[in-house]
């Protein structure tokens, strides 16, 4: 959720800013801008919109020649989209970015700026007035100063005017990470900078990096000075590409039997695990998540259950790390990113960590947050993804949820070794029958044809079916903008059920066998009061509806990896005949590092 970059000493800074900000776009995409120090003074250029917009109002600047500067794309939280709430922002020689939430700006405004005017409606322009106001003549001091008073969350790129040879980064409960390579360099996300640097280091909360053309000091707030380490981290020579595909998201639910499949060879067969991950048997796991990868813990649950005997309570993370949760070193705690950095998660997984639980993240990212402070990290191997609404390291998650199933089921002795053997002979040809489920494709397409007006769909299961009607809701909501609602197919009739009329649309995820009869009855009932529904089901799993989508048959358990292929399909194609912005909807974020 906003996405901050910065350089010290490189050629020219206005390009390198760019390019960051065009790889950090997925965290937010309201609007952007860029401050450079040329020749003792700071010139700043912002835009409501895209970085395109950003970019086309730089092509008419001038004298844009300098070696630092700061940039920032946004998401908003305090002010809405426009050029004035736009980042950076300034005050007498200090200009900044920020990402995160300064709670207490009412309160710090009130007691040190009552007479200063404010230029926007953010709470991050406080911080550039603070600055402005305990400066004499030391800017590290007048950022430690400042920093030591906000609370909340920030990550802070800050350039002064008296100083144009420094770069100050703040972190504080917000990613940010700094490198050295040919000159100096701040982002929010390792991706932005990998190819410009090959030393790294990742700021720890409560820190201030200073970066001088070709070296960094770190500092704590109370200005003592910080010996770090590198991290490793590799090299991302990704670039956004789409192939031949017209949008990111159509290109990444294809790439997802790759993802797969790269998932489950990196474990299946490596005893990772064994080596690494030293749980006793459990009273109980917890999964915590957010969005998507909740919806994966959802499947994860049924998963665990039947394999280990152990009960699992799935919460989301926003709820549970103010829950007073249950949670003790007898009780594991799962958490599951893509990005390792959504903020709720990674305050969920401090939380179960505080109250002594063994805790391991399922993450895409290898430098990110969440896998660098859990005790063990099953890292997915889905690859970067750009879209917004997550697909492939959707399906990745699941086949990792899956992993862990067996290993536990295995270590603990719980279930059946032949089963056991079965399961994981499925999952190595799993990306085989996710792919073969990618043939729907046409079909799909003339379902969308005649659903892309539909304002409103229900989406129904049973079981697993329940979690994938969970996951197909929010993927068309999120993309098409039609509001959605997921049930347990059985709950219909107590109470929403009286929204059914003629013509409403309701897709029913028929991923159990021993369950089809009662799902029927579902459907039945609403087919019988008008509803049009759309059967996504297994070939053996025959299902009377008024459309029906049939992907192969697969391991009972892993259901919900097939079946999630046309659900995503048909949420790309209604978006895309709705001429919806499909690869960066409206008011979302990749990276929501904001609780
Ligand atoms: O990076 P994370 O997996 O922690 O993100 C969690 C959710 O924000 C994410 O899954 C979100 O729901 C997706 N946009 C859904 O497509």
């Amino acid at each position: 959720m906003c996405g901050i970059i910065g350089c010290n000493g490189v050629e020219a800074a206005v390009p390198v800013l760019i390019n960051g900000l065009e790889r950090m776009e997925y965290r937010g995409y309201d609007s952007s801008g860029i401050a450079v120090l040329s020749q003792g003074k700071i010139i700043t250029e912002k835009k409501k919109g895209r970085v395109a917009a950003l970019v086309k109002r730089l092509e008419q600047s001038t004298n844009l020649d300098a070696q630092i500067g700061i940039g920032h794309t946004r998401w908003a939280t305090h002010g809405k989209p426009s050029d004035e709430n736009a980042h950076p922002h300034q005050s007498g020689k200090f200009t900044l970015v920020h990402n995160g939430i300064i709670e207490n700006h009412a309160e710090l405004k009130e007691q040190y700026l009552k007479l200063t005017k404010t230029k926007s409606d953010t709470d991050t322009e406080i911080a550039v007035h603070l600055l402005n106001r305990f400066y004499s003549d030391n800017c590290l001091e007048a950022i430690a100063h400042t920093v030591r008073l906000l609370k909340g969350s920030f990550a802070l790129a800050v350039i002064c005017e008296d100083e144009p040879d420094r770069l100050f980064c703040v972190r504080q409960a917000s990613p940010l990470v700094v490198g050295i390579g040919d000159g100096t360099f701040a982002a929010s996300d390792t991706s932005a900078i990998s190819e410009k640097i090959h030393t790294l280091y990742r700021m720890n909360d409560g820190e201030i990096a200073v970066l001088s053309k070709d070296s960094i000091e770190f500092f704590d707030f109370g200005l003592n000075k910080i010996t770090k380490t590198p991290d490793e981290f590799e090299k991302n020579s990704y670039t956004a590409d789409k192939g031949n595909c017209e949008h990111f998201m159509l290109k990444e639910i294809y790439e997802q039997p790759e993802a797969i499949r790269k998932t489950v060879d990196a474990y299946l067969n490596e005893n990772v695990f064994d080596l690494q991950l030293k749980i006793e048997k459990p009273e109980r796991f917890y999964i915590v998540a957010c969005g998507s990868a909740y919806h994966t813990g959802l499947v994860g649950r049924q998963v665990f259950e039947r394999l280990t005997k152990i009960p699992v309570s799935v919460e989301t993370a926003s709820e549970f790390r103010y829950s007073r949760p249950l949670v003790n070193g007898n009780t594991p705690v799962i958490i599951i990113s893509q990005s390792g950095e959504t903020a709720d998660s990674l305050a969920a997984l401090r939380e179960a960590k505080k109250r002594g639980a063994k805790t391991v993240s399922i993450v895409n990212v290898k430098e990110s947050s969440i896998a660098s402070e859990s005790d063990f990290v099953l890292l997915t191997k889905a690859g970067p993804e750009i879209a917004v609404a997550t697909t492939k390291a959707y399906g990745a998650q699941l086949a990792a949820l899956y992993l862990l199933g067996i290993y536990f089921a295995e270590a603990f002795g719980t279930a059946d070794k032949n089963e056991l053997e079965k399961m994981k002979k499925a999952l190595t040809e799993l990306h085989k029958t996710v792919s073969a489920a990618l043939g729907c494709e046409e079909l799909i397409k003339e379902i969308a044809q005649r659903l892309k007006d539909i304002d409103r769909a229900y989406f129904i299961g049973r079981g697993l079916g329940f979690a994938a009607a969970a996951e197909g809701s929010l993927k068309l909501k999120e993309i098409s903008y039609i509001h959605c609602e997921a049930y347990a197919a059985g709950e219909m009739k107590h109470g929403t059920i009286s929204l059914i009329e003629k013509g409403t649309t309701v897709v029913a995820m028929n991923t159990q066998k021993e369950l089809t009869h009662k799902l029927q009855s579902n459907i039945d009932e609403v087919r019988s009061r008008g509803a049009r529904v759309i059967a996504v089901t297994s070939a053996e799993s025959k299902i009377d509806a008024d459309e029906t989508i049939t992907v192969p048959e697969v391991h009972p358990l892993f259901a919900v990896s097939t079946q999630i292929v046309p659900v995503q399909l048909l949420s790309y194609h209604i978006a895309r005949l709705r001429g919806c912005d499909i690869d960066k909807p409206r008011n979302l974020a990749k990276s929501v590092t904001v609780e």
